[in-house]
């Protein structure tokens, strides 16, 4: 199959995969057709594996473990998901926890009956856990959003009028873009830093230029391109040297690393579910209660409010303090507790041991993709920098679409390609100027030419060794024997 995107007129051919007929039985692949190859080649191993790293389990089991998947070539294969930095698959923990509340499934804040009093219980209990497990202070609040975009609009939203917004342009798009929308508001964007120590001085001296007024620093934990670890505690500790507040984007750090906000000294966390092993739609806000308490509702509608009467023409209407004010609607029980059982089975797995464990496999990933001809593996902080388990990377002379595609269809790996939501960050790292405008995925690349969009491979706690191994082989055979 052969898409041309309208826009562009970029082409990214498809090796066409059979349907798959039933989620149940995706064992049962349809003959192939006359342009896809006969057959996939043996795997090129790109470097020895390193056998205790290959054959070691996933720490933690996560659901889709037996999913197989339809080849172009019109075999099959177990499914490689190595997209975790965009969705991680959900825990069997979560799961089963969640499956074992549906039917005590209730009302929250609203029901006299049984389940509604359990539900909310329930829900109320997730919002502790979720403090716990982010070392949140006396006074500090845990909001549940829909995600980290929510819940950074959200703060966004409640910004004292006037707020000063310093952000770096390698930011998420979810980062980078609410606070234009705040009220009077100005937002300062600093370059691309090229270690940690200069994103530290380049805050602190646009802070120390800065006029008086509320200040907030948004700031991302790791970064969803590179992986790389930036200096949290040293970026908080220039902010509040300067009088500012900041928040930290922790969408890909919570899932790899232990967030606590007192140690970081950090003012908000933002995380999502989703990317946390638990896709039930529930993200979260934590932090001071201050700024929210005086702000705006995020939403206006029931939950939110104490008293609503007529007065006059008009409706008067007094608001709730606290939690109650920005999760305004009938509260995402399941999410907020599937977050919860989450938090739980990480903290009981213990960080220490997940990390020791996803620096093996980085190692791994690392020294095979080394090995194979005409891999750039993208770094803004350089080659020692500390990563999680997210890595993007072009292979010259290669279009980083059609390898994502073919990784897909003919070995049923699943990664992703394009400007990941960081469009002027991946600009700065391929070298094309971070100011240009243009969709998130970029023209084919022609051989020997600068490719102009990137792959990532992302992992975590469910990824068994063997999963890093059939990604580098079968990199390693589309790149040097184009199948
Ligand atoms: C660093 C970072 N921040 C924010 C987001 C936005 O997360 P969500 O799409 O769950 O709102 C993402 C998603 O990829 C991310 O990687």
């Amino acid at each position: 199959m052969t898409v041309t995107t309208p826009a562009t007129d970029r082409v990214i051919r498809t090796p066409r995969v059979p349907v798959v007929s039933s989620l149940a039985t995706a064992t049962t692949a349809a003959a192939a057709p006359a342009s896809a190859p006969a057959a996939v080649p043996a795997a090129v191993a790109p470097s020895e594996p390193d056998p205790s790293c290959a054959s070691a389990p996933a720490p933690l089991a996560v659901l889709g473990r037996d999913v197989r998947v339809p080849l172009a070539t019109g075999g099959e294969a177990g499914y490689v998901p190595l997209d975790y930095a965009a969705s991680a698959p959900a825990l069997q923990r979560v799961w089963d926890d969640v499956a074992a509340y549906a039917p005590y499934y209730g009302s929250v804040h609203r029901g006299a009956g049984y389940l509604s009093q359990l539900s909310t219980d329930l829900f109320e209990q997730s919002r502790e856990t979720v403090a716990r497990f982010l070392g949140c202070r006396p006074g500090d609040e845990v909001l549940f959003t829909r995600s980290t975009t929510d819940s950074l609009n959200l703060l966004a939203a409640a910004l004292p009028a006037g707020t000063r917004v310093f952000v770096f342009e390698t930011e998420h798009h979810a980062a980078l873009l609410p606070w234009e929308r705040a009220e009077d508001g100005e937002v300062v964007y600093l370059p691309a830093p090229h270690t940690p120590e200069q994103a530290v001085a380049l805050l602190d001296t646009a802070l120390h230029g800065a006029p008086k007024g509320p200040k907030l620093v948004c700031v991302t934990g790791a970064s969803n391109v590179t992986g790389e670890i930036w200096p949290v505690r040293q970026l908080a500790a220039a902010a509040h040297r300067h009088g500012a507040r900041i928040v930290l984007d922790a969408a890909q750090l919570a899932p790899h690393r232990p967030v606590d906000i007192t140690a970081l000294d950090v003012d908000w966390v933002a995380f999502s579910g989703h990317k946390l092993y638990a896709p039930f739609g529930a993200g979260v806000l934590a932090g001071r209660a201050d700024w929210l308490d005086e702000a705006r509702p995020y939403l206006a509608g029931g939950g939110a409010t104490r008293t609503v009467a007529r007065a006059g023409e008009q409706v008067e209407v007094e608001w709730h303090r606290g939690t109650a004010r920005h999760e305004a609607g009938s509260p995402n029980v399941v999410g907020a507790y599937a977050i919860a059982s989450a938090c739980k089975a990480l903290t009981e797995a213990g960080f220490a041991s997940l990390v020791t464990r996803e620096r093996e496999l980085l190692a791994r990933l690392r020294d095979g993709l080394a090995a194979i001809p005409g891999v750039r593996v993208l770094s803004l902080f350089g080659e020692a920098s500390e990563r999680v388990g997210v890595l993007s990377f072009v292979v010259a002379g290669h279009d980083s679409s059609q390898l994502a595609t073919d990784l897909s269809a003919l070995h049923g790996i699943g990664v992703r390609s394009g400007l990941f939501c960081a469009h002027p960050l991946v600009r700065t790292l391929l070298g094309s100027e971070p100011d240009a405008f243009g969709e998130c995925g970029a023209p084919d690349a022609v051989p020997g030419e600068r490719s102009l969009d990137a792959i990532r491979v992302s992992f975590g706690a469910g990824t068994p060794g063997e999963h890093v191994e059939r990604f580098l082989a079968a990199l390693a055979s589309l790149v040097t024997a184009g199948s």
